[in-house]
């Protein structure tokens, strides 16, 4: 009798890990990603991951992987195409090496003069068809999360157009964020986020540009002299789950898991301003970095520097993929 319950239970051990993930009890959606808990996609993450398990009565359980911990920037996306992970959310600007380069039109700089303009480009026909895209890679797109705008950090201070000749910048995986550093005469180099404290602290890299909420929550203000408040660019996510898992999931679960995801997405994108805001207060407050405003006339002369960046693009995601945005984007501000 012993010997016929270990054998069972050895037998569904052996089945649940061969089967598909959906089919095991309960279900484990492995959720990475490379922030800190304490910023916009980390705290949205914890939300999904409570109203999931919430609403599925504990069928379930998300495991929240930060910072890096499981995968770092590129691993993260093949462990997901492979079944390893069953869901992340990278930012608009790392899914290029996936070949798909069409979310990089977030990237362009000043394309988003705010959070409300981006918000109509994400709900709207193009954030829809754009999500489409991740299908043939066998990807479902789910939500799109918020961060905001980036900032310049380097080691040196960043007023003019000029100042950034020769600066080494670490970049995401995006071709339009090399096009702009290269527009500035920098030294654009990919890297991982991961890494990015290290290289700023031993001088592999000179500078980046991120968000407060990352640039707070890496310390990479106890390593940079000076941050320009730029906001010439945006950080934001595409929430995306593994799409035969999704697909093989009850539809009761998955209504659920939807369910989840749209408030998760409402909650996190009502507080990302707040928690880059919050991150602002508090490098002024340490007094690590020196903090640069910039003139409207000094706006304006980055934004002109970086003009070119909107030609290289249009080779490369095409010209009718950047009007649709900046169309959709314009019809929100009237
Ligand atoms: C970065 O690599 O700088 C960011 O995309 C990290 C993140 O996920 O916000």
């Amino acid at each position: 009798m012993r010997t016929f319950a270990i054998a069972a239970s050895i037998a569904a051990l052996a089945l649940g890990l061969a089967g598909p993930a959906s089919a095991q009890s309960p279900i484990i959606i492995k959720f990475s990603h490379v922030v800190a808990t304490e910023t916009p996609k980390g705290k949205a993450a914890e939300k999904f991951k409570e109203l999931a398990e919430k609403y599925t009565a504990g069928k379930v359980k998300v495991e929240v992987y930060p910072n890096s911990t499981l995968y770092k920037d590129k691993e993260e996306l093949e462990a997901l195409q492979l079944g390893s992970v069953q869901m992340l959310a990278p930012s608009n600007s790392k899914f290029g090496p996936l070949g798909i380069r069409e979310f990089e039109v977030f990237d362009l700089p000043y394309i988003l003069p705010d959070l409300k303009t981006l918000r109509k480009v994400t709900d709207g026909p193009l954030g829809t068809r754009l999500l489409k895209l991740l299908d043939a890679k066998g990807i479902t797109g789910l939500a799109y999360w918020d961060n905001g705008f980036k900032q310049m950090s380097a080691n040196k201070k960043l007023v003019t157009p000029a100042d950034y000749q020769g600066v080494k910048f670490r970049i995401q995986s995006s071709r339009v964020l090399q096009a702009q550093f290269k527009a500035l005469s920098s030294l654009p180099q990919v890297m991982a986020f991961s890494e990015v404290y290290q290289a700023l602290q031993t001088g592999v890299v000179d500078g980046q540009e991120n968000t407060w909420s990352n640039i707070y929550t890496q310390k990479m203000h106890e390593v940079q002299k000076y941050i320009t408040e730029t906001n010439h660019g945006y950080i934001g996510y595409v929430v995306i789950v593994n799409k035969k898992f999704w697909d093989d999931l009850p539809a009761d679960i998955r209504d659920q898991l939807t369910k989840a995801m749209k408030e998760a997405t409402e909650f996190g994108n009502a507080q990302s301003q707040k928690e880059n805001d919050d991150a602002l207060a508090e490098i002024k407050k340490s007094g690590k970095s020196e903090i640069i405003k910039l003139t409207a006339e000094q706006s304006e002369a980055m934004r002109k520097a970086m003009e070119p960046v909107y030609k290289d693009a249009a080779g490369r995601i095409g010209q009718p993929l950047i009007d649709e945005f900046l169309k959709e984007a314009k019809s929100t501000t009237n």
